[in-house]
């Protein structure tokens, strides 16, 4: 079995983060989501994936996680000229997939479950798809499906104004080869795409063999701010182990599940896991609460902050409000006022938040 994972689109729900870099790049729990769909398909016993990029973002997510050697897999990258959609990726994919049967997994989705358990149902039972379904509260947001009582897909719908039901398709599916002729039969749908959604119908319509098993765990896909630090959250609660690389001074106190990376200094302040510390840090005066990330190269000074996410060299210093629910982006600096008259002063990307009190 092979895997192909979807690295491309544009982000636009993710801006302005994605203005530079793609948004499976974006680090949770200071990894890019897309590294732990790897390793979930890795884990499962696939070490041949595809990942379709975008003319876009592909060279970052190609250079960033390489040729597969740090998860023992190995990695072709396929370029997907336009975004006409997930089923358009997998018609570009073919000729790395072949006849062969694959998992497709989107770029920016993650479960707790383990891929294997379902990679076995679908193997076992002969399946030409198996998809996976999760209750959400808007399912007009999603492809939506339609079962019977005995769990049997009926009927398939993408981002429906009326939705059938309150079960989504989760953006990780399995297929055998017949997909692809289903993908040669379908239409692009109203927004111009050639949705993998149609395509599992028109299998449907064809009899093929298909199930669906419904997800009672937690379903993140890291598509919207307060998806990212939920999913932040979540991996932070379930993932992460104490490593105390830095210097933490004997003015500092760091309590609970905490990881600091190399070179990270530690001044006068209390960290307060679950939180996770990237290297080369400077934080100074400060208490960085539970369910927080801040990436390399990050300054604080005189803050206090908590469930937030600091990328990339980002600098806060003097602010003397705590920092909630934020995430701050790569190089973005947040600094107090440094002389009269004593007034906000901003400079804010496009498409950015701000809420103040
Ligand atoms: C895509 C699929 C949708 C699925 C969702 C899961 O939507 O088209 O059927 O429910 O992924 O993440 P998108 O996120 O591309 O809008």
């Amino acid at each position: 079995m092979k895997a192909l994972i979807l690295s491309g689109g544009k982000g636009t729900r993710l801006r302005p983060l994605t203005y530079t870099g793609a948004k499976q790049l974006v680090p949770v729990a200071n990894k890019p989501v897309l590294w732990y769909g790897i390793e979930a398909i890795v884990a499962a016993g696939i070490t041949d994936i595809g990942i379709i990029i975008s003319p876009e973002t592909g060279e970052e997510v190609r250079t960033k996680t390489g040729n597969g050697d740090r998860f023992g897999a190995n990695i072709t990258y396929i370029l997907q000229e336009q975004a006409a959609g997930l089923a358009h990726a997998v018609k570009t994919a073919q000729p790395f997939l072949g006849d062969s049967a694959f998992v497709m997994y989107l770029g920016d989705n993650l479960i707790p479950d383990p891929l294997h358990d379902f990679a076995n149902v679908f193997k076992e039972r002969s399946l030409d798809a198996l998809i996976l379904l999760r209750a959400v509260s808007d399912p007009t947001a999603f492809g939506v499906a339609q079962v019977d009582g005995a769990g049997r897909v009926l009927k398939l719908v993408e981002k429906p104004k009326n939705p059938p039901s309150n079960l989504a398709l989760v953006g990780i599916y399995f297929f055998s080869a017949a997909v692809h002729e289903a993908i040669a039969r379908i239409q692009p749908s109203a927004r111009g795409e050639l949705e993998i959604t149609d395509a599992i119908q028109d299998l449907i319509d064809h009899q093929r063999s298909i199930e669906a098993r419904q997800l009672q765990g937690w379903w993140l896909d890291t598509g919207k701010k307060d998806d990212l630090l939920e999913a932040n959250r979540i991996l932070l609660d379930t993932r992460l182990t104490k490593v105390v690389n830095g210097i933490v001074d004997d003015r500092s106190q760091v309590l609970g599940r905490v990881q600091i990376g190399e070179g990270t200094r530690i001044i006068n302040s209390t960290i307060r896991g679950p939180v996770a510390i990237g290297a080369n840090c400077h934080i100074e005066n400060s208490f960085i609460g539970p369910y927080s990330s801040i990436a390399d190269n990050v300054i604080l000074r005189e803050v206090d902050l908590e469930h937030s996410m600091l990328l990339q060299g980002a600098k806060v210093e003097g602010i003397h409000q705590r920092i909630v629910d934020s995430v701050i982006g790569q190089r973005a600096k947040l600094t107090e006022a440094p002389s009269r008259p004593k007034a906000l002063r901003f400079m804010i990307g496009d498409d950015s938040h701000v809420e103040l009190v």
